[in-house]
């Protein structure tokens, strides 16, 4: 397992990740947009939002082209290939702002998605599980302590989201408002990329971007992907719950205290972390 990642700045990266360093002198267009979150924290979800939004909703090209040929990982293509993919581009990251060109937020669009961290370490573990070629033998204890020593690919959880949270450029939203209250969100990224959709449009593309309908999609679509990175990943398996709560299921007290004792001194205290249905 430890074969698949890489370090950088102490910070655990997958190994994927060949040109961190040249991220910074990518060539950005005023029309790029970049949605950003922690690993496992819904960001191919808001991915798959922003990039029909920014895309006259065509549903259409959304159900025939594999979600990762249309959305660019940054980190992991490469930087050549970059260059020449046709306008708009809407990546998905999981890079906080110091790897990326400076004062991005000034001339692209930034959506950032937080995650509550017990959700996130379920999916995390799971994720963790179903790769094939790892092999991973550890339990959610052995991925909780990994989270207490920054050993999770990305660095810190507390400062990757305190960064974006603190940026007022940025849209910052969570999995848990997108899930319960999806059209309030959805309309506000519409908004935020300064585009107009009515109502309909709005509850349709809601609709598209579902659990449901982004598994069997991206399950099917996968298929036909020739990307050796994505033939390891089972989307029949990553699209796993898409839940608010799931971990409650799999943490017992002394897990849910070690999560909480690491995060209530270090999160900037203005965020609201949400851990279950309301
Ligand atoms: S990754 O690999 O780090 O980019 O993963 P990421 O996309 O950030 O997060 C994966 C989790 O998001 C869930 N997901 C969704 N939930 C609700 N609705 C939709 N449409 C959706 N798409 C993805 C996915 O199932 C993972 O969470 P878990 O809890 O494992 O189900």
């Amino acid at each position: 397992y430890n074969e698949s990642l890489k370090i950088h700045n102490e910070i655990l990266f997958p190994n994927f990740c060949n040109e961190l360093l040249k991220i910074k002198d990518l060539k950005l267009r005023p029309d790029d947009t970049f949605v950003i979150g922690y690993p496992k924290s819904g960001t191919t979800w808001t991915e798959e939002i922003v990039w029909l939004i920014q895309n006259d909703l065509d549903f259409e090209k959304c159900s025939r082209q594999f979600h990762f040929e249309r959305v660019p990982f940054l980190e992991k293509e490469p930087l050549n290939k970059i260059d020449l993919l046709p306008a708009p581009r809407v990546f998905k990251s999981h890079l906080t702002l110091d790897y990326l060109p400076d004062k991005i937020e000034q001339f692209c669009k930034i959506i950032y998605v937080m995650r509550n961290p017990k959700d996130m370490l379920v999916s995390y573990f799971n994720f963790m599980k179903s790769i094939k070629g790892i092999d991973y033998n550890g339990t959610l204890e052995n991925i909780i302590e990994d989270f207490s020593q920054d050993k999770i690919v990305y660095g810190n959880w507390c400062d990757h989201v305190n960064q974006f949270y603190s940026n007022s450029n940025i849209l910052f939203i969570t999995y848990e408002d997108l899930l319960e209250k999806s059209f309030e969100i959805v309309k506000k990224i519409v908004e935020f990329l300064g585009k107009s959709y009515t109502d309909k449009e709005i509850e349709r593309l809601i609709e598209v971007t579902s659990f449901k309908n982004m598994k069997s999609t991206s399950t099917q679509l996968s298929r036909f992907h020739s990307d050796e990175t994505f033939k390891r990943i089972d989307f029949s398996l990553f699209f796993r719950k898409g839940e608010i709560g799931n971990w409650v299921s799999h943490f017992n007290d002394q897990m849910s205290s070690k999560v909480d004792d690491l995060i209530k001194h270090k999160i900037n205290p203005n965020i609201e972390i949400r851990y279950l249905p309301s």
